[in-house]
């Protein structure tokens, strides 16, 4: 098990996981039992071990459950629409143990790269071998680490082509990151080709500077403290645009826990919080 910030690639997946045992899940995914790892499918298939998983969540910060499953599955429908707007290269950066390249049937006719910390690269070929006996053909897994390494060029030795419209998805992964760490890969992205689209999410700053704790104080706590503390990056709501504009790319739209509810827990009538700590963010490289 890896440690630190690439300790953290877990939890979504067993989150998705569990969710498969739902009558009408908000993520559909087929893959995710066995990426989790196999005692997972076995204990969550119990309605009280997935109660008991939901409280343990929602204690560490209310919302947090549903709010992962939504990103997930914007996420997912981002990588859909610019799969069938002709899109062929995508870049999952901190993919973890996320599966959006497998559980999406369309996603095999693009070149998928998978970028996270070199233990979770470990860990995913590992898992995919396990899978599919090799990484799929329309996967390449790159090790990187954000902060300290250089993305573009990790990218390119890769075979990532820049010149193409590319889909970059970087879920959970900006609240690890030093600010230099956020803008070396945004300087990264600011290479993509025009039409590029990104999902990524963020935490807000009030979170972490303590002016609002959400309902999550001891979350914040553990993971602000420390002189290396887990979470160190975050912003506020109308500093999106602006900075994403610094690298030529263009907000969207932006989504927190009203816009989830409307677009995808209310249609499927689940009644569930969702955490304002993380939102969620559509961009398009101009
Ligand atoms: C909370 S997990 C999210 C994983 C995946 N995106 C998901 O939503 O399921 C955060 C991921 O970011 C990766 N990460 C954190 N810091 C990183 C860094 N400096 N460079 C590369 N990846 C990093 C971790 O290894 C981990 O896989």
């Amino acid at each position: 098990m890896a440690s630190g910030a690439a300790g953290t690639a877990d939890g979504p997946v067993v989150i998705v996981a569990a969710e498969q045992a739902e009558a009408r899940p908000l993520v559909r995914d087929d893959v995710a039992y066995r990426m989790a790892g196999p005692a997972v499918r076995v204990l969550t298939r119990w309605a009280p071990v997935r109660r008991w998983l939901v409280r343990m969540t929602e204690r560490q910060i209310p919302g947090l459950w549903a709010g992962i499953l939504c990103r997930k599955r914007y996420a997912e429908d981002g990588l859909r629409a610019a799969l069938a707007g002709g899109v062929t290269e995508v870049v999952v950066l901190g993919a973890g143990l996320d599966t959006l390249a497998y559980r999406v049937p369309e996603a095999a006719k693009a070149h998928v790269y998978e970028v996270d910390l070199p233990a979770n690269i470990d860990r995913k070929r590992a898992r995919l071998r396990r899978l599919y006996g090799e990484v799929p053909g329309h996967v390449t897994l790159v090790p990187v680490d954000f902060d300290t390494e250089d993305l573009g060029a990790a990218l390119a030795a890769a075979g990532h082509k820049t010149d193409t419209r590319t889909f970059v998805a970087w879920e959970a992964v900006t609240q690890y990151l030093t600010e230099a760490g956020v803008r070396a890969t945004l300087a990264t992205l600011g290479r993509a080709a025009p039409g590029s689209r990104l999902v990524f999410t963020y935490v807000r700053a009030d979170f972490l500077d303590g002016t609002d704790p959400y309902g999550a104080a001891t979350a914040r706590r553990r993971f602000t403290k420390g002189a290396h503390p887990l979470w160190r990056f975050g912003l506020r709501p109308a500093e999106v645009g602006p900075l994403l504009a610094e690298y030529g790319w263009r907000e969207v739209e932006q989504l927190g826990p009203a816009e989830f509810t409307d677009r995808y827990l209310r249609p499927a009538h689940r009644d569930l919080p969702v955490s304002e700590i993380e939102r969620s963010v559509l961009a398009e490289r101009a």
